[in-house]
């Protein structure tokens, strides 16, 4: 089968479309053939040298972490999966491999993909539903009558937490390059503020949550406009450094792992029309070098999908 690999860290060159052996579902996993999987930040981080977490296989290492495809074969042990079924997942943490035609999953880390979306859609909210569920639902508990500022709202994650905010009922400021106010007002944001140009600390009123995807300064002048009583939740970066800073709020760093459940109520959010699909560009595995240009450019709105079985 095809696949994308790199052999050492570097630049999108170190990424190459090539033939790779079969793999074979074990016991506990579903083999699967993908029809679709997301370009995540965290593929630019891992080519890049910065997520060595990532190739405890050393090289080559196959890239990719979530998909969405039709189940090919079952191992000894499954049930609840039989071959033909349409699932969608994320790979365990740590775990990558699904720049692929095909790629085995422990069963519980997938689940049905919903009848009514495609590969391409449900995909592109894979990785950064999950996320972005754990961030805002289970962590800060995001509720109806709340105001959150979102940094980072016009990316992949933000694209799915503006829109679970606004759907609970909260109201969302975000911070964007101005060239996606318009998109994260689509997405549903009361208010949006150019992070290049304008200061967010006078801008937002006292906030019950923060969301911070960026860390560094942005995560520590955050602190600022949070209520008595409020918290912020990081994904991107750690929190030692603002920890214990404000005696009188919460300072979460979820652990964002895989399971069922989350995928499930990803799902949930899709059909029931709670969250839609961003803008997606779609693209073939083997024009990869091409996707992460684009990705790193700083230009892109929305998520790239390689459509490896086109629909
Ligand atoms: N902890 C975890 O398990 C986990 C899981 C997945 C991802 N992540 C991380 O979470 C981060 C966000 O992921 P993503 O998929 O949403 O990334 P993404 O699609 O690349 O979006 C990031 C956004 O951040 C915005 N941005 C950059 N600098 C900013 C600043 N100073 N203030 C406000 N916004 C700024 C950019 O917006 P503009 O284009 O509008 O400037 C960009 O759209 C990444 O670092 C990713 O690696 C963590």
């Amino acid at each position: 089968m095809k696949a994308v690999q790199i052999d050492r860290y570097g630049g999108p060159e170190e990424l190459h479309y090539r033939d790779v052996a079969e793999p074979q579902a074990a016991a506990g996993e579903i083999l699967v053939d993908i029809h679709a999987v997301s370009v995540n930040p965290g593929d630019i981080k891992v080519r890049k040298g910065l997520r060595p977490e990532f190739l405890k296989d050393g090289f080559p290492h196959t890239m990719g972490r979530d998909f969405s495809g039709i189940v090919r074969s079952i191992g000894p042990g499954v049930t609840g999966f039989r071959t033909g079924d349409a699932v969608f997942g994320v790979l365990a943490l740590g775990k990558e491999g699904t720049y692929a035609e095909r790629v085995c999953v422990p069963a519980e880390l997938a689940t049905r993909k919903p009848a009514a979306k495609s590969h391409v859609d449900t995909v592109s909210m894979a990785l950064t539903g999950l996320t972005a569920l754990y961030a805002v639902e289970d962590s800060a508990a995001v509720k109806s009558g709340e105001t959150i500022l979102i940094h980072g709202g016009s990316g992949g994650i933000g694209t799915f937490s503006v829109q679970y905010c606004k759907h609970v009922g909260a109201t969302v400021y975000v911070t964007a390059s101005a060239r996606n106010h318009e998109y994260v007002k689509w997405l549903g944001a009361d208010a949006a503020i150019d992070y290049h140009t304008q200061d967010f600390t006078k801008l937002v009123p006292p906030c019950d949550v923060v969301f911070d995807m960026i860390g560094g300064e942005v995560q520590r002048r955050s602190l600022d406009v949070i209520k008595p009583g409020g918290r912020i939740v990081s994904v991107a970066a750690s929190v030692a450094n603002i920890q214990g800073v404000r005696s009188d709020i919460e300072v979460l760093r979820p652990l964002v792992t895989r399971d069922r459940k989350h995928l499930d109520r990803v799902a949930e959010l899709l059909v029931g029309g709670g969250v839609r699909p961003p803008p997606i560009t779609r693209m073939k595995l083997s024009e990869v070098r091409a996707a992460h240009e684009l990705m790193e450019s700083g230009t892109l709105q929305g998520k790239i999908v390689f459509e490896v079985r086109p629909e």
